[in-house]
């Protein structure tokens, strides 16, 4: 299988992640539209546009399928998306809702989402949860994460002034849906602040599971051909790709 992974940015590299290490895919295009991150902080026909965009630019490569990392692209314009692509389009958000399903059994779980703020206004994750009968639901915009982690930081007192703003009002959840493609940089910070026993939903590790219940993968690739893409600056995209995948 040839899939393109599509993001607002650099983020999206920690989906990519997870599926080098499961070697599902033997060729992986990501595109990073950055150029115009965030999206974030845009409104839903802005992000629709650039998500058909997207799609376009995707159609150079004869894909098998497309991954949207970014979680406000997959909160917003995965139906637009479908509709222009010529291959299945999937989505983190839906990937993100089952992983909770599967590893929360109790109805009652409080489940915390963070995200973006278009994520968060556009209620995708709460509308889905509320559809398998999750109702304790919290849900806080932490779009100042996205910068902290695009400065490389991971911990520290920035970080611990961030999470006192944020979560002073927060009561502690049982799981956290990490709903942005940065956060799971920061997930040992939040275990540290939540405590061990909750539990985080990563997006990269929820749409590995998701994808291995929608097709059936025979083969493991351990060298996959990889292609960076970005609309401005493909070389700082590819630099900080070496980086965070540890690639030679
Ligand atoms: N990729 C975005 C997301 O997962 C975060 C960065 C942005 O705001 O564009 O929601």
């Amino acid at each position: 299988m040839k899939i393109g992974v599509f993001d607002s940015g650099i983020g999206g590299l920690t989906v990519v992640k997870s599926l080098l290490e499961h070697q599902l895919f033997e060729q992986i295009i990501y595109f990073g539209d950055t150029a115009r991150v965030p999206y974030g902080i845009k409104d839903k026909n802005t992000i629709i546009r650039y998500a058909i965009e997207a799609v376009e630019f995707f159609k150079n490569f004869e894909l098998d399928l497309i991954v949207v990392a970014c979680n406000t692209v997959s909160a917003y314009a995965l139906e637009e998306m479908r509709e222009h692509a010529p291959c299945p389009v999937i989505g983190v958000v839906e990937a993100g809702v089952l992983a909770t399903s599967n590893k929360m059994p109790h109805k009652d779980s409080n489940i915390l989402i963070l995200g973006t703020k278009a994520t968060i206004n556009s209620k995708a994750y709460e509308t889905q949860l509320r559809k398998l009968s999750f109702d304790n639901l919290q849900a806080k915009a932490t779009g100042l994460f996205v910068s902290i982690v695009e400065e490389d930081i991971y911990n520290g007192s920035i970080l611990d002034a961030t999470f006192a703003h944020y979560f002073k009002d927060i009561k502690k959840p049982d799981a956290i849906i990490l709903g942005c493609t940065h956060f799971p940089l920061i997930s040992d910070a939040l275990q540290e602040y939540f405590g061990e026993d909750v539990v985080l939903i990563h997006s990269g590790e929820a749409i590995v599971e998701h994808l291995e219940q929608l097709f059936a993968f025979s083969k493991k690739y351990d060298d996959p051909k990889l292609e960076f893409f970005a609309s401005e600056n493909p070389e700082a995209l590819r630099g900080v790709a070496k980086r965070w995948l540890a690639l030679r």
